[in-house]
């Protein structure tokens, strides 16, 4: 509960930066929501006798606005550049910010999601908490679009608008390694 305070605190801070970074109003990401509806998510990754045979989890982007990731000295994270994979080494008493599809579509591809995996290691366990940030429940029922502030004749939308439940639905019931639900809505 304590961590979760410092946590959201943190993601008001960030939004802000964001928000500052995307050329707007400072509390433009939050007001919108973006600050809310953060779940906690803790992964257990034991040691593995034969870790060239399996992953701890799979590639992926994550689907929500943003994630906020500590994980213990345990490497196994790592993300996708240039089509290659790179170790994010633990930092003691940092934290990984991850931009989320979610947050792609915001920005109009101005801020990337990352696709991420983390392998399985000899040595372990790794453990990781990872908050993340989806939005306030009222962004549910409502039309989701790029931030139109951010859209001009130069930098036309690259999105189609959707409802916002429909693409969570999408998240959740996509089978494992199928098209991303990010895809469905680019124009
Ligand atoms: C995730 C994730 C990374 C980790 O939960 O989406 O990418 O280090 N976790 O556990
Ligand atoms: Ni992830």
């Amino acid at each position: 509960m304590e961590y979760n305070k410092h946590i959201n605190i943190l993601a008001e801070t960030l939004f802000k930066l964001l928000s500052e970074a995307l050329g707007l109003q400072p509390d433009h990401l939050s007001s919108m929501g973006c600050n809310k509806g953060c779940s906690i998510v803790s992964h257990y990754y034991p040691p593995c006798p034969e870790p060239e045979l399996t992953l701890g989890l799979r590639k992926h982007a994550d689907a929500g606005i943003m994630a906020l990731l500590l994980q213990n000295h345990v490497t196994g994270l790592q993300v996708l550049h240039d089509d290659q994979w790179f170790d994010v080494h633990p930092a003691r008493g940092g934290l990984v910010v991850n931009i989320g599809d979610l947050l792609q579509i915001l920005s109009n591809d101005k801020f990337k999601s990352v696709k991420h995996r983390v392998t399985a290691n000899r040595v372990g366990p790794r453990i990781s908490v990872a908050c993340f940030f989806s939005g306030h429940a009222d962004m549910l029922e409502e039309p989701f679009a790029t931030i139109k502030e951010l859209i001009s004749e130069t930098n036309p939308p690259r999105y189609k608008e959707f409802v916002l439940k429909e693409y969570i639905d999408k998240v959740l019931s996509s089978p494992i390694d199928s098209k991303p639900a990010i895809d469905y809505y680019k124009l």
